[in-house]
């Protein structure tokens, strides 16, 4: 499992050196927060170098729930890495196989919590962002100064097709950036490390 053993090699118990945590204003965490037996499964979304999968599993420990990365099912499912998958069928055929482990996923939810984390594009997809919706999963946006999140990225192992280069990088975060905002609550992650992040994302949740 090549990108399982690139996420693992990680840096994983920080982030980085600026920044704060907010909650969307109207968002549940500003609001109330949602009881526990509310709650199925949690989805962090968000840019390359948000720390979707580190602070899932972070979080995961921490609700001594399951943990899944959508990427490695989608690794399994196909018996291909994600870079494969890129170079052999394109963006295109990676975001159908990308929807496909969604829907497999959602599908097999049962009433128990289960920590998800998403591609960095997954949210993106309104055909997914509808499915997380109707599957009443909540929605997590783990965000960052975009300049922490290239700075991240560089200092990992991890394969991006998507990363070329800083420009292109900040380019596909702005415009992607609305679409992550939908998410139901926004945890701001610059400056902290991962175990903060992930009580900061289960505080927001009711789930502390
Ligand atoms: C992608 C992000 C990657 C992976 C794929 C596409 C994206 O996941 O799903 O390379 O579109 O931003 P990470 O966000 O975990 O790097």
């Amino acid at each position: 499992m090549n990108k399982l053993n690139n996420r693992t090699r990680r840096v994983e118990n920080r982030f980085g050196k600026s920044g704060s945590m907010s909650a969307k204003p109207g968002s549940p965490s500003a609001a109330k927060p949602l009881a526990r037996d509310r709650v199925r499964t949690v989805v962090l979304v968000g840019f390359m170098g948000a720390g979707k999968t580190t602070v899932g599993r972070a979080l995961s420990r921490r609700l001594g729930r399951p943990f899944e990365d959508l990427d490695d099912r989608i690794h399994h499912r196909e018996g291909k890495t994600i870079e494969q998958i890129f170079r052999e069928s394109g963006e295109t055929g990676f975001r159908k196989a990308e929807t496909a482990a969604l829907r497999e996923l959602l599908g097999e939810l049962g009433s128990s919590l289960r920590v998800v984390a998403l591609g960095g594009g997954a949210f993106v997809e309104p055909g997914n962002a509808a499915l997380i919706e109707e599957a009443e999963a909540h929605s997590v946006f783990l965000d960052a100064p975009v300049e922490e999140l290239l700075r991240r990225c560089m200092e990992e192992t991890t394969e991006r097709p998507l990363r070329q280069n800083p420009e292109q990088f900040r380019v596909l975060y702005e415009k992607r950036r609305r679409s992550y905002m939908r998410a139901a609550v926004r945890i701001e992650t610059g400056g902290k490390d991962v175990d903060t992040v992930a009580a900061e994302v289960a505080c927001s949740l009711g789930l502390g």
